[in-house]
């Protein structure tokens, strides 16, 4: 049952999330690898909400975020911190919730399609940023405050392990 790929479009976002949580962490039950991990998120999250964009970039090195595991159409390879939402989301360990791109200074524009977005940190066990998780809409103001607290509880994944 676990392998099943949700659509939670019919639900309000809380009740979506807590449903996707359960769900992510039962095919992840076992798992130990962050690759696997970030494919497994990206896939369920992005089909659940049926987004235009899903995915991880990763810390490579200092200052530096390279695309990871996604769902969607060709990603940019490499955002500096401080660029663009990804780049600001890790450069302040914060998450950045932009109703309108169109409004963002900086966005960095990989489908012309993306409105609105949200990204946030992912940290290890340690505290320290390995990742940001970033989800594209193409509708205007997709993301609220629901969207981030549903995201972080699945998210902690990675600082559970
Ligand atoms: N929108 C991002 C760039 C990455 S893509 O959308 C996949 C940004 O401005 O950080």
């Amino acid at each position: 049952m676990s392998e099943i790929t949700l659509d939670l479009r019919g639900l309000d976002k809380s009740r979506a999330y807590a449903e996707l949580d359960g769900h992510v962490r039962a095919v992840l039950d076992g798992v130990d690898d962050p690759i696997t991990a970030m494919s497994t998120v990206s896939s369920l999250v992005h089909h659940a909400f049926a987004h235009l964009w899903t995915g991880f970039y990763r810390v490579v090195a200092p200052g530096l975020l390279r695309v990871g595991p996604y769902q969607g159409t060709l990603g940019c390879l490499e955002i500096p911190f401080g660029k663009g939402v990804c780049g600001t989301a890790a450069a302040e360990e914060r998450t950045v919730i932009v109703a309108d791109v169109s409004a963002f200074p900086g966005h960095i524009s990989c489908d012309g399609r993306s409105r609105s977005e949200i990204v946030l940190p992912v940290k290890d066990r340690r505290g320290v940023l390995v990742s940001v998780f970033d989800v594209d809409s193409e509708r205007v103001a997709a993301f609220d405050a629901a969207d981030e607290r549903g995201l972080l509880q699945i998210l902690g994944w990675f600082a559970s392990r």
